[in-house]
C-alpha cells in the first residue's frame, strides 16, 4: 500500500491531520488499533476552546457541534464557601468555551472522513515504524491476520502517550521534561441535570472538586483523590458523599465511573526524521486547564499547514520549523495547566502556608481585572501565530 501520509491513531490529533490534509487534496490513511465502536464511546475531554470549535466548524464538521454543543462564556471558581465567576465574553471580546464531548467530536471527524472517501483502518495490530531517516519511510501492521506494509511521504505520530511512535525514536535523539503530581480525578459521568449552568472548579479542605456537564440532562462531576487509588473501593454511595461535601450536586445514575492520573510531559523535538508526533504522543497536561484535546488540535493545524505547503512548493522550511513553533504553544498550555493544577488541588504535604498561599491567589485571580483576564484568554485559548 502506498499513500501521501501515514498516521497512526485515530484520536483527535489523527483524525483532524486527516481531514485538513485531505481539505488541502493530500491523500492519507489512518491505522487505528481499537475497534471504531470504542473510539466512538470513550469517554474523555469535554471543552473546546474558541478556536478548536471555531476550526471544526470552518471545515465543515462543526454542524452537529454547533446543534448539540454547550456555548460557555465564564467559568465560576468556588474558594471559601463563596463561587466567583470569570466573565470570559466580558474579558475576552467575546470569546467563549463550547461544552462538546470529545467522542462526539471523533464520530463526527469519522463519518467526515468516510463520506469522503478517506481510509480509516481500525483494530489494526502489531503496529511499527521504518526508516524515518529515509525519503520513504514505512508503517508495518497486521490487519485481519495479514501483515501489511504502507509506504508514505511523511508519517503522523498521533497514537497517544502509550503509543509507538515516540518509543521508536532512538534513545538520545528526545529530550524527556516530566513532572507527575501526587493525585489523581475521579471521574463521573450521571444521569443528573447539571446543578450549575457553567463548569465550577472548586477549591475545597477536602481536595479539588469540578462540576461539569454533557448536556441539560447529564453531568460529568471530578473529585481529587489519591493516586493509588482503587475505584472498586469507590461505590456510588461514597462518591456522591464526597460530592455533596465538595459543592451542590443533584445526584442521578451513574453511566460510567474511571480514575485519570495526572502528569505533566513533554518531549522535545516533536520530529525525528519524517516522524512527526502530534497530540498526546508529544505531550501530557494535566487536565485542569481543559487542554489535552485542544493541544492536539492546534499541533495537527501547524503540521497539516507545513505538509500542505511541502506539496504546493516543494518546501521543507514549514517542516523544519514545526517542533519550534508547535512547542511554543506546548510550553505556554503546559505552564497554564500546571498553574491551575497547582492553585486548585490539595497537596499532600500541605503546610498551612500553602493553603493561604492558595486562597490569596484565587482571591487576586476573582478579584484583579488584569488576573482574571489572564486566566480567561488562556482559558478560552491562545490566539495562533
Ligand atoms: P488519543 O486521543 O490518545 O488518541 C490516540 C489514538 O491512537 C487512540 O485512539 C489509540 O487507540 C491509538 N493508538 C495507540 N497506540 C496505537 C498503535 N500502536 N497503533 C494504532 N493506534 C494506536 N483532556 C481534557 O482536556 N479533559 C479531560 O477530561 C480529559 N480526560 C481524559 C481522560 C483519560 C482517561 C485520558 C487518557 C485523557 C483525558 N484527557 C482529557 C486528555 C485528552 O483526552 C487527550 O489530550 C486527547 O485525547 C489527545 O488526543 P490524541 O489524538 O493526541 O491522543
Ligand atoms: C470535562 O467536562 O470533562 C472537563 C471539563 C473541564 C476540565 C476537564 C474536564 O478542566
Amino acid at each position: 500500500m502506498k499513500t501521501q501520509v501515514g498516521i497512526v491513531g485515530a484520536g483527535p490529533a489523527g483524525l483532524v491531520l486527516s481531514h485538513l490534509l485531505h481539505l488541502s487534496g493530500i491523500q492519507s490513511v489512518v491505522l487505528e488499533a481499537h475497534r471504531r465502536g470504542y473510539v466512538e464511546e470513550r469517554v474523555r475531554a469535554g471543552v473546546l476552546e474558541q478556536g478548536t470549535a471555531d476550526l471544526l466548524r470552518d471545515t465543515g464538521v462543526g454542524e452537529r457541534m454547533s446543534r448539540q454543543g454547550l456555548r460557555h462564556h465564564g467559568i465560576e471558581l468556588q474558594f471559601g464557601r463563596s463561587r466567583h465567576r470569570i466573565d470570559f465574553a466580558e474579558l475576552t471580546g467575546g470569546k467563549g468555551v463550547t461544552v462538546y464531548a470529545q467522542h462526539e467530536v471523533l464520530k463526527d471527524l469519522i463519518q467526515a472522513r468516510l463520506e469522503a472517501g478517506g481510509q480509516i483502518l481500525f483494530e489494526v495490530e502489531g503496529v511499527s515504524v521504518q526508516e524515518l531517516q529515509g525519503p520513504k519511510p514505512q508503517i508495518r501492521f497486521r490487519k485481519d491476520g495479514n501483515d501489511q506494509e504502507l509506504e508514505c511521504d511523511f508519517i503522523g505520530g498521533c497514537d497517544g502517550f502509550h503509543g509507538i511512535c515516540r518509543p521508536s525514536i532512538p534513545e538520545g535523539a528526545l529530550k524527556i521534561f516530566e513532572k507527575a503530581y501526587p493525585f489523581a480525578w475521579l471521574g463521573i459521568l450521571a444521569e443528573a441535570p447539571p446543578s450549575s449552568q457553567e463548569l465550577i472548579y472548586a477549591h475545597h479542605e477536602r481536595g479539588f472538586a469540578l462540576l461539569s456537564m454533557r448536556s441539560a440532562t447529564i453531568s460529568r462531576l471530578y473529585l481529587q483523590c489519591a493516586p493509588e487509588e482503587d475505584i472498586l473501593s469507590w461505590e456510588d454511595a461514597r462518591i456522591w458523599e464526597e460530592l455533596h461535601r465538595r459543592f451542590e450536586v443533584v445526584e442521578g445514575r451513574m453511566l460510567q465511573k474511571g480514575i485519570t492520573g495526572m502528569r505533566s510531559f513533554v518531549a522535545e523535538p516533536m520530529q525525528y526524521g519524517r516522524l512527526f508526533l502530534a497530540g498526546d504522543s508529544a505531550h501530557i497536561v494535566p487536565p485542569t486547564g481543559a487542554k489535552g484535546l485542544n493541544l492536539a488540535v492546534a499541533d495537527v493545524r501547524v503540521l497539516a499547514a507545513a505538509i500542505a505547503e511541502y506539496y504546493r512548493s516543494g518546501s521543507t522550511e514549514l517542516l523544519d520549523r514545526y517542533s519550534e513553533r508547535c512547542l511554543r504553544r506546548v510550553w505556554k498550555v503546559q505552564r497554564f495547566s500546571w498553574w491551575m493544577t497547582s492553585m486548585l488541588h490539595r497537596f499532600a504535604d500541605d503546610n498551612p502556608f500553602d493553603v493561604r498561599r492558595q486562597l490569596a491567589e484565587l482571591d487576586y485571580v476573582t478579584s484583579s481585572r488584569a488576573a482574571s483576564q489572564t486566566l480567561a484568554e488562556n482559558y478560552v485559548g491562545l490566539p495562533f501565530e
